[in-house]
């Protein structure tokens, strides 16, 4: 690790209780969170690389660089080998409850895939995970929703085709959804050092939790509606909305902003222009689905959006993020629970959180790696007491 950049930045009571908002606590290899420019990966705008195999995304955020053709096959191969999960596992995570929401299974199979295939290596479990969440993925969709038992993995496929194969949706466009989960993919696999899910799974491998158990909370902190889990509620007031002319969906919107209601799928932390990967999931959809009526509306809450929350001088970002669109296309290709969604977003960022963790474990202070996470809070309301005066 080297280049590190010389950084000042002072911290003040006005700092305190903001979330860490801002605040330097490490490196990222992996990507960059340009407020004006968006996500890039080591470098690449995301634009350049949402249509790209996702084995070469994988490739980038694990390796630094875009595979060659011979390093392409390489990651395939790679995947293809470490992708069998036992029958057990399978089992075990086909009779998880189908009572919570899919991101408690997904957590719960994160883990029991740790216990059922545990190196204890945090790079070869995560390229493990990478490839053996497809399976684990599509074993919870076919339970829940009773599409019956699990589908053979066949990795010759690639890996978003296999997963696409393994879902084996019924009546789904097999072309179609592997086209779509593809740049999805690409799309939500790292984000900046600082997201939510992304902190806490490097916080929590810094006390030297194995990978298995530090994704997994990544995966719990994703599942909260202010970070992962806004794609579902963006799709559910997408649907509330229900209107393909922006002059109505920009009325509905000031009247939900005015009764306290709260805008999903648009602003962010950093970014203080329009996400490029809604950008991104705009061309996409105007390629795959043009006609479905949801799309048309998410294009009419977009504009309405923008406009509505532009009005409000407190809001910094009125601009849509990676969560408005992204569940209408899925919807429009047959993922039609939103409970979904949350799963598919983190299916994919497992990639850039386990190199993340992998950079930080292994690469970080010339190999020592990072301290475990023990930030200061500042005590308040705790006079001193005794109990025996
Ligand atoms: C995202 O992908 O937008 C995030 O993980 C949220 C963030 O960057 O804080």
């Amino acid at each position: 690790m080297s280049d590190i950049p010389t950084i000042e930045f002072t911290i003040t009571n006005d700092n305190l209780d903001t979330g860490l908002r801002g605040y330097p606590v490490g490196t990222c290899e992996t990507s960059y969170v340009d407020p004006q420019e968006g996500v890039s990966y080591v470098g690449y705008p995301i634009a350049d690389l949402a249509f790209l195999p996702a084995e070469d995304i994988i490739h980038l955020l694990f390796n630094k660089s875009l595979p060659t053709d011979a390093e392409r096959q390489a990651v395939a191969d790679d995947i293809a080998e470490r992708s069998e999960v036992s029958e057990d596992a399978v089992a075990s995570i086909s009779a998880l409850p189908a009572a919570g929401h899919p991101m408690d299974q997904f957590c719960a199979a994160i883990q029991i895939l740790g216990m059922t295939g545990k190196t204890d290596d945090y790079y070869e479990d995560s390229l493990n995970l990478v490839a053996r969440i497809p399976t684990a993925l599509a074993a919870i969709f076919r339970k829940r929703e009773g599409w019956g038992p699990p589908i053979p993995s066949e990795p010759s496929r690639g890996y978003v085709n296999n997963f696409v194969h393994m879902l084996g949706m019924p009546g789904g466009d097999e072309e179609a959804l592997t086209r779509l989960l593809s740049v999805y993919y690409n799309l939500h696999a790292d984000h900046g050092g600082g997201n939510l899910s992304t902190f806490t799974g490097r916080a929590v491998a810094s006390g030297l939790a194995d990978m298995y158990r530090s994704m997994a909370s990544g995966m719990n902190a994703l599942a909260g509606p202010r970070h992962g889990m806004a794609n579902q509620d963006a799709f559910k007031m997408v649907k509330e909305v229900d209107t393909e002319d922006p002059e109505a969906a920009y009325e509905a919107l000031k009247e939900r902003l005015a009764s306290g209601g709260l805008i999903f799928g648009f602003g962010h932390a950093v970014l203080r222009q329009e996400d490029p990967r809604a950008k991104v999931q705009l061309g996409i959809g105007e390629e795959l689905c043009p006609d479905d009526h949801w799309f048309k509306v998410v294009k009419a809450v977009r504009e309405g959006g923008i406009r509505a929350l532009s009005e409000n001088p407190k809001v910094s970002n009125p601009y849509p993020n990676v969560d408005l669109i992204s569940g209408s296309l899925v919807n429009a290709l047959g993922f039609t629970d939103p409970d979904y969604y949350t799963t598919l977003f983190g299916w994919s960022r497992i990639a850039g959180i386990g190199a993340q963790i992998v950079d930080e474990r292994t690469r970080a202070r010339n190999g020592r790696g990072v301290a475990i996470y023990r930030p200061r809070y500042i005590p308040v309301n705790q006079p001193a007491r005794s109990l025996s005066s």
